[in-house]
C-alpha cells in the first residue's frame, strides 16, 4: 500500500494554510505540487550553473548542455520512445499540439480531407485543427461520447474513410476522467492512414503511457501536471513523420546554415527548438521524472484511484448531486454539479474552509455543451492527498450545499 504521508512532506506547499485552515489541494488536474527536489534543481542551475545551452564551449554551458540532454533521454525512457530525436521540448502540451497543427498540417493537409476530434477534448486539441481545417478547406469531424461519458469508438467506422489525415483523442479526459480504447482508435486510423495525435496531459500523470507499444504518431504533454515547472512540455513524434515536416517556430538553434540566399535546418531533436529553449524546465522536468521513478507507481496509481471511488461514494450520498464520466477505468477526476448551486459559488465557499478544487468549463466546453451545462466542479486526486482530505471535502461540500439551498 502507498502512503501518501511518507511524500507529503516532499511538497513543501502542501503545509500551508488558506483562509486559517490547512490547504486541501484537489486541483492538481490543473497543475500539480513540486517536490522539493524539483523546486532545489531550479534554483540550484541559477545559482550555480546556469549558461545558454548548446550555445558555448565554456564550461557553464556544457554542464547546462549535459543537463538538458540527460532530461531529454530521462523523458524518452519514461515515455517509452525509441529514440532521443523523437523528443521535442516546447513550452507544454499546447505548443506541442499547435507544432504539429501547423508543421505537420501545412505540409500533409489538403482541402477534401477530414479530421477526427474526440468530443471530450480540451480546447487545445481542438483549437489548432480548427484553425489548419479553415486553412486548408478541412472538414473536422466529431467522435461522441454517451451520457456515461464513454468515448464511442464504434462509430469510427462510419467517421472514417480514405480522406481522413488525422485522429485528435485524449488519454485521459480532464474533465470526465474516461480513458479511451487508444490502441483499438489507433489501429483503426492507421488502417485507412490516418495519423493519430493523443493528448497525453492527465494520462502520462495518471498510469503513464509507452508511445511505443501504443503506436501512436504523436504524444503530447506538460510537465506542470507532472509535478515539474510550467512553461516546459513535450512533444513525441515518430521520428519518420518528425523528419518530414517542415520546422514552425524559426531562429536560433534549429539551422544548420543560414544565408540570405538559403537555410537549412538542425536535425532532430533541434529543428523543433527554436530559440533559447526552457532548458531550466526541462532539467526540472527531469528530476520530477526521477523523483517519480523512484516510488511504485503501480501503487501510486492504486491508491489515487481507491481515493476517487471513495471520493465517488461519500459526495453520491448528496442529494442532487451528480458526477459526470462513469467509466470504470476513469483516472483520478471527480467532476460533478449539484442541483440548485451553482459551481463557482461552491468553488468559493470549499476556498473559505481552505479546500482548492476547479469550477468552470475547465478547457472543455464542448464537454459543458454535452451535458448541458455551464460548468462543473472538479476535484483531481493526486499521489499526495489523503482519506481525510477527501472527507474534509465531503463536509465542505455538505456545508456549502446547506448555505446555499
Ligand atoms: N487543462 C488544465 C485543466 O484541466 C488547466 O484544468
Amino acid at each position: 500500500m502507498f502512503d501518501p504521508n511518507n511524500i507529503r512532506k516532499d511538497f513543501p506547499i502542501l503545509s500551508r494554510e488558506v483562509n486559517g485552515k490547512p490547504l486541501v489541494y484537489l486541483d492538481s488536474g490543473a497543475t500539480a505540487q513540486k517536490p522539493e527536489c524539483v523546486i532545489e534543481t531550479v534554483s540550484r542551475m541559477y545559482r550555480e550553473q546556469n549558461a545558454n545551452i548548446h550555445r558555448g564551449v565554456h564550461r557553464l554551458s556544457e554542464e547546462a548542455t549535459q543537463l538538458y540532454e540527460q532530461a531529454r533521454e530521462r523523458v524518452r525512457g519514461f515515455i517509452g520512445a525509441a529514440q532521443r530525436e523523437e523528443i521535442i521540448f516546447t513550452a507544454g502540451a499546447t505548443a506541442s499540439i499547435n507544432t504539429v497543427a501547423y508543421a505537420w498540417g501545412e505540409k500533409f493537409l489538403q482541402a477534401g480531407d477530414n479530421i477526427i476530434i474526440s468530443q471530450m477534448e480540451h480546447h487545445s486539441n481542438i483549437v489548432p485543427w480548427q484553425l489548419v481545417a479553415q486553412r486548408k478547406g478541412v472538414e473536422i469531424r466529431v467522435l461522441p461520447f454517451d451520457d456515461d461519458g464513454r468515448l464511442m469508438v464504434e462509430q469510427l467506422d462510419s467517421l472514417l474513410d480514405a480522406n481522413t489525415r488525422l485522429v485528435a483523442v485524449t488519454q485521459a479526459s480532464n474533465t470526465l476522467g474516461t480513458r479511451p480504447d487508444l490502441k483499438y482508435v489507433i489501429a483503426k486510423a492507421h488502417a485507412v492512414g490516418a495519423r493519430v495525435m493523443v493528448d497525453g496531459c492527465q494520462g502520462v500523470v495518471h498510469g503513464g503511457v509507452n508511445v511505443a507499444e501504443l503506436d501512436c504518431d504523436f504524444y503530447a504533454f506538460s510537465g506542470h501536471k507532472l509535478y515539474a515547472p510550467t512553461g516546459i512540455g513535450v512533444l513525441y513524434g515518430k521520428r519518420q513523420i518528425l523528419e518530414q515536416m517542415p520546422p514552425f517556430l524559426c531562429g536560433g538553434d534549429m539551422v544548420d546554415r543560414v544565408s540570405f540566399e538559403r537555410t537549412t535546418y538542425a536535425e532532430l531533436p533541434l529543428k523543433f527548438e527554436a530559440g533559447t529553449s526552457n532548458y531550466v524546465g526541462a532539467i526540472g522536468l527531469g528530476e520530477a521524472i526521477r523523483y517519480l521513478e523512484s516510488l511504485d507507481l503501480a501503487a501510486v496509481e492504486a491508491h489515487e484511484k481507491a481515493l476517487m471511488l471513495y471520493g465517488e461514494e461519500l459526495l453520491s450520498g448528496i442529494d442532487g448531486l451528480r458526477i459526470y464520466g462513469q467509466t470504470q477505468d476513469k483516472c483520478s477526476i471527480i467532476s460533478f454539479n449539484i442541483e440548485g448551486v451553482h459551481h463557482y459559488d461552491l468553488g468559493m465557499i470549499l476556498d473559505k474552509l481552505g479546500i482548492a478544487i476547479r469550477t468552470g468549463q475547465h478547457c472543455a466546453e464542448p464537454v459543458m455543451a454535452r451535458y448541458n451545462v455551464t460548468g462543473m466542479c472538479r476535484a483531481s486526486i493526486a499521489m499526495y492527498n489523503t482519506r481525510e482530505e477527501i472527507e474534509t471535502l465531503h463536509r465542505g461540500v455538505e456545508r456549502a450545499v446547506r448555505m446555499l439551498r
